[in-house]
């Protein structure tokens, strides 16, 4: 028999021990990984005073939400019972196949099987870091790189190994050096517009770094959200697309920056090897992807002109690209470079030596005007004099009007 009372001794010792004892660290592996500088800024931006060269946000004032309000009321009016209940953790059939459609006709044959709906491509690159990597195992990065993705490799306990760029881009020959040396697992690469550099990688680089990946064993994670942001010349292959690359390339992609990046689409295309711990790791992190918003952006596929409203993106961005572009010259201290992206939603520029974008931040924000130092985007040596700047959230004569702050700022700045 046990006694109905609690033990005296026990209890006494249970209150000494809640009085005194401290919860114990929370885990380790977190330590070592920073949190985005660039959410801060962002809270620091959220004023409507600002013009905002910070976030890689879609300008709102495109959404088409005429098109999105009247699938999410038809599916909701026609098939609530299904749209509010759990779901596949693969995600919603008719969205998998118009997926796989699209991709299909882009040169990637892909059958709805092969592709799993993540909530936001941010929680593809978690997923597939949790299932391609163990603690210890290398990841070789372009550096810089898309900060949130280096989060991702470090909290699954990688080592994250950068690859300077030499010319811009992710150099070939490079990769294979580091590839024998380092004997990564994975490679992870934006192809087309990457962030922050709005670089794109040629053809022939493509190529190249297939057959490096098909040779050493690597896994590619191949980030596309920008892909269908092209402003200028011809679409290129998927990384996935070539030979020898299909079996090892998990391309990731999203409805962020083509609908509105607050419905938390995303996709992988996956090979079939890894489609099981694919789903497990995505199991355990949200057993699926909001059944809702899944089957009313299946509906927006089937009905609404997608293509059009595509083309309406890259037409106002094609311009803000271009009124940016013919005002850094007039904005940034003389012996500044910048990229010039064929799309996506950022451009690059480094100022002379000695600059510092981190310290220069507080100066542009008090003249309401923002941007991202470029320092927290590289896994090596940051370069401080490096900042990167989004064309898309504002219209053309905001984005001068901004400029023009920025430029007053750093003017400011330079004479200090
Ligand atoms: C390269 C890259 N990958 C992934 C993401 C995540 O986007 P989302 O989760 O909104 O699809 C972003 C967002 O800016 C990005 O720039």
């Amino acid at each position: 028999m046990h006694d109905a009372l609690p033990n005296r001794t026990h209890t006494e010792a249970i209150e000494r021990e809640l009085e005194t004892v401290p919860p114990a660290p929370v885990a380790a592996r977190l330590a070592a990984v920073p949190g985005s500088p660039l959410r801060d800024i962002l809270a620091l931006t959220d004023r409507p005073e600002v013009v905002s060269f910070a976030g890689g946000l879609p300008d709102p004032g495109l959404f088409d939400q005429a098109g999105l309000r009247a699938a999410f009321h038809e599916v909701l009016a026609h098939s609530a019972l299904r749209v509010l209940q759990y779901s596949r953790t693969e995600g919603d059939p008719e969205l998998r196949d118009a997926l796989a459609t699209r991709l299909s006709r882009r040169g990637l044959p892909t059958s709805a099987d092969d592709v799993l709906i993540t909530t936001g491509s941010q929680q593809a690159l978690a997923v597939s870091a949790t299932a391609l990597l163990d603690p210890g195992d290398t990841v070789v990065v372009e550096d810089p790189s898309y900060l949130a993705a280096l989060q991702c490799f470090r909290l699954a306990g990688a080592r994250v190994v950068p690859l300077p760029p030499q010319g811009g881009g992710l150099n070939p020959e490079l990769l294979l050096e580091t590839v024998r040396r380092e004997r990564p697992k994975v490679l992870y690469v934006v192809p087309n517009f990457q962030n922050p550099t709005g670089h794109t990688l040629s053809r022939a680089v493509r190529a190249q770094i297939a057959r490096i990946a098909a040779v050493h064993g690597l896994w590619i994670v191949e980030d596309d959200p920008y892909g269908d942001l092209r402003y200028r010349g011809e679409p290129l292959p998927a990384l996935a697309a070539h030979a020898g690359a299909e079996d090892r390339t998990l391309l990731l992609g999203s409805f962020s920056k083509t609908l509105a990046p607050g419905l938390r689409l995303g996709w992988i295309r996956m090979p079939q090897t890894v489609r099981r711990a694919l789903v497990v790791a995505k199991q355990s992190a949200d057993l699926h992807t909001s059944t809702l918003d899944q089957a009313a952006v299946a509906r927006y596929l089937a009905q609404a002109p997608v293509d059009e409203h595509l083309a309406r993106l890259r037409e106002a961005y094609r311009t803000r690209l271009a009124t940016m572009l013919e005002g850094l010259p007039d904005t940034l201290p003389h012996g500044s470079t910048w990229s010039v992206p064929d799309g996506g939603m950022f451009l690059w520029a480094r100022l002379p030596d000695g600059w510092d974008t981190e310290a220069s931040l507080p100066h542009a924000l008090r003249r309401n005007v923002a941007y991202v130092p470029g320092a927290p985007f590289f896994a090596g040596t940051p370069v401080r004099a490096s900042l990167r700047l989004s064309f898309t959230t504002h219209a053309p004569q905001d984005i001068t009007a901004g400029l023009a702050r920025l430029a007053a700022a750093l003017k400011q700045q330079g004479k200090n």
